[in-house]
Parts: C-alpha cells; structure tokens; sequence
C-alpha cells in the first residue's frame, strides 16, 4: 500500500516508522519490497556513492537524477529527496523552485531540508505550495563546516534550542522530522512534546521511527562505523567473495560452462 505523509503523520504512537536510505533503481526496488515505510534519498550519496568527504558538492542535478532513478522503482514507500545545500539558503524563491523539481521532474513524495528555527520561513513556503517537508535537526551534515561531526544538544542551554527548533519546524508545517546524534533523553522529550512523527538516527529508542543509510547497516561502507549502526549483514563482504570466486572462475576457465553459452 503507498504510504503518503499522512499515513507516515498517523502511525505516531500507533506503529514505529522504518526508513533507509536508496539512491537507485535496483536497490529501492528491493528496499520497497522490504515492507520499508519510507525512503530517503539522501544526499549521504556524496560519500556511499560518489567518495566524496562531505555532502557539500552535491549539486541539484546529482539529486535529480538519483530521485528519478529511485521513483521509477517505488510503489509503496513514501519517497522523500534530500534537497542539497545550497538549493534552499539563498532564498526562499529558489527553494520552492528548486523542492518543486523534485516533485515535478523527479516525481518524489516529499523533499528533507536540514535546520532549525533559521528554516521556518522556508518551510512555511513550501507547505503552503503543497511541498511536503521533512525536517532534519541535530547533527546536520550540510553544516559540518560551522558545527563539526558531533552529537548535539549535550548541554542544557543546546537541548533547550533543539527543543524550540523541533516545535517551530512542527509548527511551520514539517510532516515528521529527522533527529541525528542527539541523547535519547532530548530524542524521547522532542517526541513526547511534537504530534508530528520524529525519526532518528542515533537518537535512541524513543523517536517515532528509525532512519538509517543501507550501505552502514550493510556492511557497505568501510570507511566509517559511527556507533549508532547497527550490522545486519556483511553484504560487502559477501560481495567481494563473489567478485573473487568470478575473477577465479574466469582466470582458470571454469565460467563460463557450455550452459551459459550459446
Ligand atoms: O543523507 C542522508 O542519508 C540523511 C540521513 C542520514 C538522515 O540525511
């Protein structure tokens, strides 16, 4: 069944929301077969796709084309497009423009923007225009210049301002919102205090939902293990193990067989 923003707004305090990460066809086919709620298009793309350190460089035409590739799949998950920086902080025009691509040429569900009060504006906007908004606060990659990569809200005065910006995003329109790297007790506060959906990644047990990038909980991404992952599987193991048997097969001439020829 297709899962829209309010059947995502309806399961708080009724059914925990899943959400993982899928930035092309293959995998959101399988992800959206996997009885996945939501899924994130994320712009954690910038280094599980293209190697990069940040998601400073990704462009509006990278997300373009990977939302494309994803929706293609989708019949069921809610598709939401990481807008990336830069396509929503010079003004709230470009913002629309750039959040009604993604409905329009990409045809995703809803579009994320990461930052607190600073947002509000902006997502009033885009509600307004009937652009579904994913709020992103806590740690927020996009501003890993200014804030570094570390878990917010550990001083009482910083909880404090995460709290007001989680019940001013709600209030400008935010269908759910994403907490990264907060303590649980700050995740499981903004959760009680909201009536929209919160959905963490490292934010503990008591967020509404689970967000987490496939390739983390797939053994995927070597380069980094944050402590908030959980390993299902050691697909890239497993993969480079095929990858191997193949090169070995073909260097002995055991594949291909008389079966897979013509
Ligand atoms: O880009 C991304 O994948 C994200 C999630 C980690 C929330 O923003």
């Amino acid at each position: 069944m297709k899962r829209t923003v309010n059947t995502i707004k309806a399961f708080k305090g009724k059914e925990k929301i899943s959400v993982l990460t899928a930035y092309d066809y293959s995998t959101a086919l399988i992800v959206d077969d996997s009885d996945i709620d939501m899924i994130l298009v994320g712009d954690s793309l910038a280094m599980t796709m293209m190697g990069l350190d940040s998601t400073l460089p990704v462009s509006m035409e990278v997300m373009l084309h990977h939302t494309k590739c994803v929706t293609r799949a989708v019949q069921n998950a809610l598709v939401v497009a990481d807008m990336p920086f830069m396509s929503y902080h010079v003004s709230i025009e470009q913002a629309i423009t750039n959040a009604g691509r993604f409905l329009q040429e990409a045809n995703a569900d809803a579009v994320k923007i990461e930052g607190g009060a600073v947002r509000v504006e902006t997502i009033k906007k885009l509600t307004e225009n009937d652009i579904p908004v994913l709020g992103h606060i806590g740690l927020t990659p996009q501003s890993v210049k200014a804030m570094g990569f570390k878990v917010q809200g550990r001083k009482s005065e910083d909880a404090l301002k995460l709290l007001k910006d989680a019940v001013a995003i709600q209030d400008a329109g935010a269908f759910a919102l994403v907490l990264e790297c907060v303590p649980a007790g700050l995740a499981k506060d903004i959760s009680e205090k909201l009536s929209i959906p919160t959905i963490g990644i490292g934010a503990g047990v008591h967020c509404d939902g689970q967000v987490l990038v496939y390739h983390d909980m797939l053994g995927m991404y070597p380069k980094l293990t944050p402590k908030f992952i959980k390993k299902y599987d050691e697909i890239g193991e497993k993969m480079k193990n095929a990858f191997k048997d193949y090169s070995q097969e073909v260097k002995t001439g055991k594949f291909p067989e008389d079966k897979h020829s013509f």
